[in-house]
């Protein structure tokens, strides 16, 4: 569904993406996972055609976004990082508006709009303002806006950025009903439950460039199951291992000194610190 071939994107001495390649599969939940300052806005902002790469390629659906952008535009609905609504605006209001842009007659337009607020549960509140919406009913709009031409793929820059957890739920469970029903999701985060929770594979970036890509499961396998913390001269030593019975019998063999020790299951955190020495959410990750 998606293909990058060596996909590169500068802004004067910034290399804010650098010779990514990927492929999302049709019907896959892939999730783009890095920091603050990743590139993983500039790779959507190419993917849909709102910039164009440096260097480098890129198609959906078969079509190259950069000489195919007519066909590209059909393929995909998007959902951008930062709220793009008119706070004056009724939620109908706001589904006209995109279906009118996208060519709709007047009857398809009301089967359509009402079809789709249905769909992500906001039927009763097509008369409202957006400025009195919820943060998580604001996203609802923005993916009912993006499905208006029926897209077989969907785009989400970080879809649940600032939402409380209830929130965040509905969102996934959105998402998961979309994929369902057949639709290819992207979608990029920083929080690592989402990337676990939601994705079939995750590619993680980090300075622009992909450095680990597979399923949440894979991407743990390869540091191992099981992660031992332990405490020693103030400070914390990660440890891992295949098994649960491996990080045991490494506990009982340490020396008495060793302080706190927490035997737990690895996640994509540990993966993600073992691959750049930070955590995800420290962000701002751009020079050096
Ligand atoms: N239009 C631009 N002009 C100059 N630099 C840019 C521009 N857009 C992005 N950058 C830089 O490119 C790098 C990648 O930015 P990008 O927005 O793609 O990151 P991101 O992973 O989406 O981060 P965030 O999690 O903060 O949204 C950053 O260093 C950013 O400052
Ligand atoms: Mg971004």
């Amino acid at each position: 569904m998606i293909v990058t071939r060596n996909l590169t994107k500068v802004y004067g001495d910034i290399r804010a993406v650098e010779d990514l390649n990927l492929e999302v599969r049709p019907g896959e939940i892939f999730g783009f996972l890095g920091p603050n300052g990743a590139g993983k806005t500039t790779t959507i902002r190419i993917l849909t055609t709102l910039t164009k790469p440096t260097s480098g390629n890129a198609w959906i659906g078969g079509f190259d976004v950069v000489s195919q952008p007519q066909e590209v535009k059909k393929m995909f609905g998007v959902v951008q990082q930062h709220l793009s609504l008119d706070r004056e605006l009724t939620v109908w209001e706001v589904m006209e508006l995109h279906a009118r842009l996208h060519g709709l007659g007047s009857r398809e337009r009301r089967k359509r709009i009402a079809e789709l607020l249905d769909y992500v549960g906001l039927a009763k509140q097509a008369e409202r303002r957006i400025g009195e919406l919820s943060g998580g009913m604001k996203r609802r709009v923005m993916v009912a806006r993006a499905l208006i031409h029926h897209p077989r793929l969907l785009l989400l820059d970080e879809p649940t950025v600032g939402l409380d957890a209830q929130a965040r739920r509905r969102i996934w469970e959105l998402i998961r009903r979309l994929n369902s029903e057949g639709a290819t999701i992207f979608l990029t985060t920083h929080y690592i439950e989402e990337a676990e929770a939601l994705c079939h594979r995750v590619g993680i970036i980090h300075r622009g460039r992909l450095i680990a890509l597979g399923s949440p499961l894979e991407l743990r396998l390869r540091l191992g199951l099981a992660a031992v913390e332990t405490l020693l001269d103030d400070r914390v030593h990660y440890r891992y291992f295949p098994s649960k019975e491996e990080a045991t019998a490494y506990v009982q063999s340490l020396p008495p000194e060793v302080k706190m020790i927490v035997v737990r299951d690895s996640n994509l955190e540990d993966v993600f610190v073992e691959l750049t020495g930070r955590k995800v959410e420290d962000g701002e990750d751009t020079e050096g």
